[in-house]
């Protein structure tokens, strides 16, 4: 296996995607899309229903694989490694150390039947913790950051309302310090007032931490709130790129000036 070593500088990117497409059968999901992504960049993936957004991550989160195209990573000892290169044992572990995956349904990427403690406990012995004290301790402060009451530590998800098991699964995410998270519609079926305020938290988890993600929204709201640069597609295809304050008040493509229109006069 053939292993590039980067410098370990901070302009380094922490994600390389070339060329990525995806197919199901003769319909496309995603086609020819490149980018790279940066330690502490959050890049938000707009478009409207059907344009290939979900494809893309989970083509690059290593959840699907593509068609052709390559998607290299930049592990903590600075060397690059191309993700459908590797075992699936190495992808997995990728998964549950260095990168988070935030599902719309918090239902996905849950375990119902354990308690909230656990599921933020299991993430943790996953990158080799085995003090019960100390696993406990840190369920107990990453619910206090997702603002769950320590007092709720026992109980099971399923008796948590959509935005509690929402914020839990960040915190189940966000515990083991991951580098990249990737989030399709964090907010998506929540109701408008509880979007708000997990945004809000979002972002200030993400700025603390210094995280890179990845957003998959079809809502520019969440786009401008949380990401620093944006990229639109359309039929599968990145249409548009650039700083999401660009993008969105100054759009070039026809398809995006009518994507952001529609936006307003809601
Ligand atoms: N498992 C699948 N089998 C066949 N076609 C699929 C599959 N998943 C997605 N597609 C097709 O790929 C294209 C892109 O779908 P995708 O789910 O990536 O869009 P999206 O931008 O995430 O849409 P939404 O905003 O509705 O979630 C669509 O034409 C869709 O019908
Ligand atoms: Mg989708």
């Amino acid at each position: 296996m053939s292993v590039t070593v980067s410098s370990p500088a901070d302009d380094t990117p922490l994600l390389r995607v070339s060329s990525v497409s995806k197919s199901y059968g003769a319909r496309t999901g995603c086609e020819d899309v490149s980018f790279e992504l940066w330690p502490g960049e959050v890049l938000a993936v707009v478009g409207e229903s059907g344009s290939g957004k979900t494809t893309l991550l989970n083509c690059i989160s290593s959840r699907l694989m593509p068609t052709s195209g390559t998607v290299s990573y930049r592990m903590r000892d600075h060397t690059w490694r191309e993700l459908y290169r590797m075992s699936e044992a190495e992808r997995r572990f990728l998964m549950r150390t260095d990168w988070g995956f935030v599902h719309q349904n918090p239902a996905d990427g849950l375990r119902m039947t354990v308690s909230a403690g656990a599921n933020v406990g299991e993430r943790l012995m996953a990158v080799g913790d085995r003090h019960y004290g100390n696993i406990r301790s840190t369920a107990i402060d990453w619910l206090g950051r997702v603002e769950i009451g320590a007092d709720r530590i026992d109980d099971e998800p399923r008796a948590f309302s959509g935005g509690m098991r929402q914020r839990l699964q960040i915190a189940r995410n966000l515990v083991t310090s991951p580098r990249l998270v990737f989030m399709d519609e964090p907010t998506g079926g929540l109701d408008v007032s509880v979007q708000a305020r997990l945004l809000d938290l979002l972002r200030g988890l993400v700025a603390d931490l210094g995280l890179a993600a990845i957003v998959v929204t079809h809502d520019l709201a969440v786009a401008r709130l949380l990401s620093h640069r944006m990229m639109v597609m359309k039929d599968g295809r990145v249409i548009e790129t650039g700083l999401t304050d660009r993008v969105l008040d100054d759009p070039r493509e026809a398809y995006t000036q009518l994507l952001v229109s529609s936006i307003l006069q809601v």
